[in-house]
């Protein structure tokens, strides 16, 4: 079982990206070595390049991103963690698959049509890129699970047909790739958390909480504390309801109580019944706001203690970096041996293997 996720050097992370997406890394690398496989986690700093970015501010966020996963948890010792950027390979997949995707697709791409609507100036060909790219991060280890959010599905959709229609074409007699079936490529799955795949926005609790879009109030970070973190949950939006029965699950009906459920279940990591149940004797939405406050900030406390040791220590961090970055290489490598011969792009094998035995 081979695990594969990307995450966006934006800095400091959200508590979305936390509940949707970190856990479960550091879940994934434990599942994967006992498996025997490799999990690799990659700070995807190319996908940075799609949209308006300053060079320098570039490489601090992927310092203070790499921190944050070392911080909540990942071991360089036990996962491959490194910087999209030196591994070439990524850069050469995304122009193969490029044969096989279709241009019409990536312009009907959700994110590509708001973050183009969202562009003033420039609509850069990478941000319509975008997903193949990414599409070439997982496929490029052949890996077998996806670990993300709820809102990644039309790229891992785009990823998987992408890995069909490879195979199709190029390889079809080394079989489909589909549910850990060998194949010059493999299909991969998506995986999402059951409880907190999609937090929402505490202020807007009908829109995702997000880096780019959301208010400032409604998102929680990472490495937010103190009175600046309890603000943030005293004022989170609920609704009107009041008394018995107010405080249930109705994503709905009741967007911002069922978000603060969602995240006290989440971070408390029991199922959403339990938190309704806990809140049994619960005064009004008060109760709920700061019981989630206090499970929130009992799970990002030590991930803000050990963020402080490890940030100011960049010669550490490009290390850890360097170490996944020499074994993801090799890793990319096997599979890109193969889609070269394939695709009938470069050194024909045979060539090879005559030349190298002289
Ligand atoms: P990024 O950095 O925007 O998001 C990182 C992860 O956080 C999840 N996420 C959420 N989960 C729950 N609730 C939310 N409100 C929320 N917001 C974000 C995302 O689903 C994601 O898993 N395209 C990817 C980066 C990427 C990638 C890859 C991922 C590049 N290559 C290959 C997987 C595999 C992204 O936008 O990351």
């Amino acid at each position: 079982m081979r695990i594969f996720s990307g995450i966006q050097p934006t800095g400091i992370k959200h508590l979305g990206n936390y509940i949707g997406a970190i856990r479960q890394y550091v879940d994934g690398q434990e599942r994967a070595a006992a498996s025997g496989d490799d999990s690799l986690f990659c700070v995807v700093d190319l996908h940075a390049l799609t949209v308006a970015y300053d060079p320098a501010e570039l490489r601090d966020r992927v310092y203070d991103t790499t921190a944050i996963l070392l911080a909540a948890g990942l071991d360089p010792d036990k996962c491959i963690l490194f910087r999209q950027s030196d591994v070439r390979q990524h850069s050469e997949l995304t122009w193969m698959l490029s044969a096989v995707v279709p241009n019409g697709r990536l312009a009907r791409m959700h994110q590509f049509r708001d973050k183009s609507v969202a562009q003033r100036d420039l609509v850069s060909a990478g941000l319509l890129f975008y997903p193949v790219l990414m599409a070439a991060d997982v496929l490029a280890y052949r890996a077998d699970e996806v670990p993300v959010g709820e809102d990644q599905r039309e790229h891992l959709e785009l990823m998987r047909d992408a890995a069909r229609d490879v195979n199709k074409r190029f390889a079809p007699d080394l079989g489909s790739g589909e549910g850990g079936e060998g194949g010059l490529l493999i299909v991969p799955e998506q995986r999402t958390p059951e409880v907190g795949a999609r937090i929402m926005d505490l202020q807007e609790p009908t829109r995702k909480m997000s880096t780019s879009a959301a208010s400032p109030e409604g998102t929680v970070y990472v490495l937010d504390e103190g009175k600046a973190l309890e603000k943030k949950f005293k004022r989170a939006v609920t609704d009107s309801d009041s008394g018995e029965g107010s405080i249930r699950y109705a994503p709905k009906e009741k967007p911002g109580v069922s978000n603060l459920l969602e995240i006290l279940a989440a971070s408390r990591r029991t199922s959403i019944d339990e938190a309704v149940a806990s809140l049994a004797g619960a005064r009004g939405y008060g109760d709920l706001k700061m019981a989630t406050l206090a499970a929130v900030d009992e799970e990002l406390t030590p991930i803000r203690e050990r963020y402080a040791e490890l940030r100011p220590d960049v010669a550490a961090i490009e290390e850890a970096l360097a170490k996944g970055a020499a074994r993801a290489s090799e890793l990319a490598e096997e599979t890109m041996v193969d889609v070269r011969e394939a695709m009938g792009v470069g050194i024909p094998r045979a060539v090879q293997a005559k030349a190298s035995s002289r």
